[in-house]
């Protein structure tokens, strides 16, 4: 993990998106400047085929018959279109919208595989560091063509900032931070930043936001005290986060743990893929997506268009452009004679944003549940769209809406700031029960009888869960959990270089007693990795565990000298 304290002389963040991707750099120098002076530096790239929908690039990989990378954003999806369109695609590997992978798993494998549209699949270790790669060695050469006339920055300047969805479990978490790993990023340089933080933390900086002038600018709310939601609406998830502003400014506090769904922009894609699709009939769609890809990669192109330009109050639906070998392959009642476009009214329209609901349903959930919030910042590209945006507004009326002018990159710059001020997030709240696994000496009348056991000889109750930390707790960054109550026998030689670990688990359930309880799973472990010399013969632990933090940290000493041992939180399988 990065450190806290010194100040990086480059920071590059990195924004993995469902749908789009991108990175943005700043230094030390521009840091220090003042809010309007300060720049932060994006990736550049350009695109034929997509016209440049977004600042970021799309979330493709490439991968050629080889199963070597081939390429990743618009370079990919211009390279497959043109394999698709002369019917040379079938053995290559085009992967989409691959971070839903990680989405709302408490349980990972570092063995995971994703499956592409052709059915083929690759380890998706592999496709997310190669894609990561891409990314980092662009970010790399982009820094340092900006800085040639200056002095070379040497890579190991740079701290890493790579974003991950605030509601992610944490073996997702750490899956990316492996695939970040493994496409060059020094361990230690890198840090994970959960994205409706940073975005808030962007909206800090935007201009004319400098702060408390005028006491009544409800944006004072960001600099000097109050409550604020930030809604940050993706491809795939809306992650909201709310958040407490204290110590004149200083201290942001997360008080709701990060809450939210699948309710991202490609929801509302999908919509219209199932609207379309019932239109035409299940098997001619099947057979049209496989034997017309390129003209259905088009389609998916307009419909995106499309959805960008619709109106809050427009009345009159869309008028689609449908590549014309779909329109006859698919036999679709249209008036040729008239138009080659798909006529789609605004009641079926407005269908398609039918997570938009779902979005403000959860937002109002909140609303209940957390007093005095005025104000709310949309970030992210589906906050972009005038119909979402403004459906919030109209909902929340008696609250200020803020949408800043490009939403879509308010993660990736906002990652930036943070890289240079991590501890800006000063607490967060714990979205689970937290134990380890173990054995207590067991008391009649209090333990369950039948996980009574004689342990070396000792009157003992298994599969006790232990609870280090409880969901809807508050840890600032720097505040441990300490455990004592742990130790290991190592007399034997066999024993003197083994790896231990304590098991690790999560619990719906505040009052959890036992690892075996329904609310109950193990998500990980504890790797305590023996010293060079050999374990002594006996241990007794103390560790100490970082709940506060963007990712759980651990250390842990032996009690009687103090002696720190290499150890690590391990939650894929
Ligand atoms: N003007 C717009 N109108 C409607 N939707 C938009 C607009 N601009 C972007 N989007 C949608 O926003 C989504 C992309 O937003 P963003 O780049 O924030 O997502 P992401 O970071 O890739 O995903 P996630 O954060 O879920 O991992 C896409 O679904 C896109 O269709
Ligand atoms: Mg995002």
């Amino acid at each position: 993990m990065a450190d806290y304290i010194d100040l990086p002389t480059a920071v590059v963040a990195i924004d993995f998106g469902t749908s789009y991707s991108g990175y943005a750099f700043s230094f030390r120098s521009e840091f220090k400047k003042s809010n309007e002076s300060r720049e932060i530096f994006r990736n550049s790239w350009t695109s034929g085929m997509a016209g440049n929908l977004s600042l970021k690039a799309p979330t493709v990989a490439l991968f050629d018959p080889n199963k070597d990378f081939h390429s990743f954003g618009y370079e990919a999806q211009e390279k497959f279109f043109d394999l698709t369109e002369y019917k040379e695609d079938g053995e290559w590997y085009y992967f989409s919208k691959f971070k839903m992978q990680l989405f709302d798993k408490m349980k990972l494998s570092r063995n995971l595989t994703i499956t592409d549209e052709s059915g083929k699949s690759l380890p998706a270790m592999r496709i997310f560091s190669k894609s990561l790669e891409f990314l980092v060695r662009n970010a790399v050469s982009q820094i340092n063509r900006a800085i040639h006339q200056t002095s070379q920055l040497s890579e190991k300047d740079i701290t890493w900032v790579l974003t991950v969805p605030a509601i992610w479990n944490e073996p997702a978490k750490q899956f990316m931070r492996e695939a970040a790993v493994e496409a060059g990023i020094d361990k230690d340089k890198l840090m994970l930043a959960l994205e409706p933080e940073v975005a808030a933390l962007y909206c800090r900086y935007l201009p004319g936001t400098s702060g408390g002038k005028d006491e009544n600018d409800i944006l004072s709310i960001l600099h000097h005290g109050g409550r604020y939601m930030v809604v940050d609406i993706g491809g795939g998830t809306v992650d909201i986060a709310v958040h407490e502003v204290s110590g004149n400014g200083k201290k942001v506090t997360e008080i709701l743990p990060a809450s939210g769904g699948d309710w991202g922009g490609e929801s509302v894609n999908k919509s219209f893929f199932d609207y379309f699709t019932r239109e035409i009939g299940g098997e001619k769609s099947t057979k049209i997506k496989q034997t017309r890809k390129s003209h259905w990669m088009k389609l998916e192109t307009n419909f995106e268009e499309k959805k960008r330009k619709l109106k809050s109050n427009s009345e009159r639906g869309i008028r689609l452009d449908v590549p014309p070998v779909i329109i006859l392959d698919a036999e679709m009642k249209i008036d040729l004679s008239k138009s080659w476009k798909m006529d789609i009214s605004n009641d079926i329209v407005r269908s398609f944003f039918g997570s938009t609901n779902n979005i403000i349903r959860h937002m109002k959930f909140i609303l209940d549940r957390v007093a005095d919030i005025d104000l709310i910042l949309m970030v992210g590209g589906g906050a972009q769209s005038d119909y979402v945006s403004n459906m919030v507004k109209q909902e929340f009326a008696s609250k200020t809406v803020i949408v800043p002018a490009k939403a879509e990159v308010a993660v990736m710059e906002g990652a930036v700031l943070y890289g240079f001020e991590p501890w800006t997030i000063s607490a967060r709240m714990c979205r689970y029960t937290y134990g380890i696994g173990c054995n207590h000496p067991f008391k009649v009348g209090v333990h369950r009888e039948e996980y009574r056991s004689e342990i070396d000889g000792r009157d003992m109750c298994k599969n006790i869960f232990d609870r280090l930390v409880t969901e809807g707790e508050v840890l600032e960054i720097h505040e441990k959990r300490v455990a004592e109550q742990y130790s290991s026998s190592h007399k034997s030689e066999s024993r003197k270089d083994i790896i231990l670990n304590f098991p690790f688990f999560a619990s719906s359930d505040t009052s959890c007693q036992y690892v075996t309880d329904q609310s109950c799973e193990r998500i990980g472990k504890i790797d305590i990795q023996p010293p060079a010399d050999g374990w002594p013969d006996s241990v007794k632990y103390r560790l100490e565990m970082y709940f506060g933090r963007t990712e759980f940290e651990v250390k842990i000493f032996n009690d009687n000298d103090d002696r720190e041992y290499s150890a690590e939180f391990d939650f894929l399988i």
